[in-house]
């Protein structure tokens, strides 16, 4: 099977973390825990965007030195990451020195290249988004992200970006899939063709920054430091370590859309330039807005996600986010949207069916898995439907199709619900016919077993309550990776006392 690299961007430490930043983190812990439970080999990274006037200007604000300001506040990203039950394999911090090393190593490699030279930039940029944009680009006197612009002229180098125009396009071409959603992909070839102009590449008015080799006058745009993050992690300069040789280029960088030009024009060409192959496919997904509102700190509206997860329970956010809105398109946050999700999905979907058939199981005290006579054809087709989960399943996780991954879950759980209604088991309990009571346990073995395997692919989403139901079931904790989905639940084997796994919310 082939190794994976996932990573979210690094997040800048001007601001603490908010819904957005736990929302990255989540889509790209899901992706990472899916591989993980395939058996491959995987490296998941996240961190924290330390360096550029946007941090050194928060840090002034609070009283801080920038130094100081960061490592307050990159505890708060550690934090947020395990409190949203991420499992990161690495948290790289651009201020530590195997980045600072990494990034200074890629520029020196650009200019030997000669790719960077020295000249003088005048023009607009938003310290907001850390971005240079040109006069046509503003939208009354602003950036098209509605950030304030400011004219900027200084001394500076420039990377050659408008060589790369060509090869990019031809790059793009040739693979299909490096961006997604295609969409986006559309959006960011117009972008291309529309012409691109050699991109301003250092600083000289602060210097909260990685310096210049040779020039300390100046300190590198914080975005061509900050993208080479997902190659320090993989031990860059060394491109012969271990993890460079298993990881690169077999990257999947999930961003925001906001940021998705970075990484599908400016990333490809640096690495272009520095004779490294650009990374497999990035993926750009969507904004949450509050109650239709954009999400800021000055209309006060900022969702802590610490306080959902206090209120709602971590599993539980975590299926809302990855299930309510299309991987890929904006989405809408309200307690409403929430509770009713939870409601439906969770409390009557999910915890109706392994709830009442484990309870059906127990009710006569025979607490054990039931031993399955021949299975007909309408429970055949219920196994049949959960052991092609991992093949359909794959694919979404292939297109990033989370919120389809949790809709495929979601169909087998009506599937077992329509079952159990049809087979009424409670019928065949009250017979007194032999075949009857033989009939019961393969209709109820067939249910508990397609709960078993449902259970192991919500692993990723929900790794708490998809584990209580594994537990509910008897399934020993080494055979919970997708390799053991064949192995059907031994008939006999004795079950615990089952127990509710899903709250109901109270409605407004
Ligand atoms: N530091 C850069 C990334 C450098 S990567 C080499 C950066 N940081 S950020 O902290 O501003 O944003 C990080 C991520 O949070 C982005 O992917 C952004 O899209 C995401 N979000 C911020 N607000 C968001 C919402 N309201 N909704 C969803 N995601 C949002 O950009």
């Amino acid at each position: 099977m082939i190794s994976k690299y996932i990573t979210t961007p690094i997040y800048y430490l001007n601001d603490i973390p908010h819904l957005g930043h736990a929302y990255t983190t989540l889509a790209a812990d899901m992706i990472a825990r899916f591989w993980r439970l395939e058996g491959r080999p995987v490296k998941f990274v996240t961190g924290t965007d330390e360096h550029g006037q946007k941090i050194a200007q928060a840090a002034e604000k609070a009283g801080l030195s920038p130094q100081e300001h960061v490592d307050k506040m990159a505890r708060r990203f550690e934090e947020i990451t395990v409190s949203m039950g991420a499992q990161p394999d690495d948290f790289i911090r651009t201020t530590q020195a195997r980045h600072i090393k990494a990034a200074t190593a890629i520029w020196q490699k650009l200019v030997d290249q000669e790719e960077i030279y020295l000249g003088h930039y005048a023009g607009w940029y938003a310290v907001r988004d850390e971005a240079y944009y040109d006069e046509k680009e503003l939208i009354n006197g602003v950036a098209p992200t509605g950030a304030p612009v400011e004219w900027v002229e200084e001394p500076c180098y420039f990377f050659r970006l408008s060589k790369w125009q060509e090869p990019l396009l031809r790059f793009y071409k040739e693979n299909p899939d490096f961006i997604g959603p295609s969409s986006r992909r559309n959006e960011v070839i117009r972008f291309v063709s529309g012409g691109l102009h050699d991109l301003s590449v250092s600083r000289s008015t602060f210097s909260w920054g990685v310096p210049v080799p040779g020039n300390s006058a100046h300190v590198m745009y914080v975005w061509i430091e900050a993208l080479t993050n997902y190659i320090t992690a993989l031990g860059y300069p060394d491109i012969k370590s271990a993890d460079f040789q298993t990881f690169w280029p077999e990257s999947l960088h999930i961003v925001g859309k906001d940021i998705l030009r970075f990484h599908a024009v400016y990333w490809p060409a640096f690495l272009m330039a520095a004779q490294l192959p650009p990374p497999k496919r990035v993926y750009a997904h969507g904004w949450w807005t509050n109650e239709g509102q954009k999400i800021s700190k000055s209309l006060g509206n900022v969702i802590d996600p610490l306080k959902l997860i206090e209120t709602y329970g971590l599993d539980p956010l975590r299926y809302f986010l990855l299930r309510e809105v299309p991987f890929g398109q904006d989405g809408d946050f309200s307690p409403r949207a929430l509770k009713n999700r939870l409601n439906s999905d969770l409390a009557n979907d999910l915890g109706n069916l392994v709830q009442r058939v484990l309870a059906f199981i127990q009710s006569k005290g025979e607490a054990k898995v039931p031993q399955p006579g021949t299975f007909t054809e309408v429970d055949q087709k219920l196994l049949d439907w959960a052991d092609g989960l991992w093949a359909s399943l794959n694919q979404h996780i292939e297109s990033q199709s989370l919120n389809r991954y949790l809709e495929h879950l979601w169909e087998g759980i009506s599937l077992g619900n329509q079952y159990m209604d049809h087979q009424q088991p409670w019928t065949l309990r009250k017979s007194e016919l032999p075949e009857d009571q033989q009939r019961l346990h393969t209709v109820l073995y067939t249910l508990i077993e397609v709960i078993r395997q449902i259970a192991l692919f919500l692993q990723p989403v929900m790794p708490t309550s998809a584990g209580k139901i594994l537990d509910q079931l008897a399934v020993p904790l080494d055979q919970r990776t997708f390799a053991h989905q064949d192995n059907r639940l031994v008939p006999q084997t004795p079950l615990p006392v089952p127990q509710g796994i899903f709250p109901r919310f109270q409605e407004e």
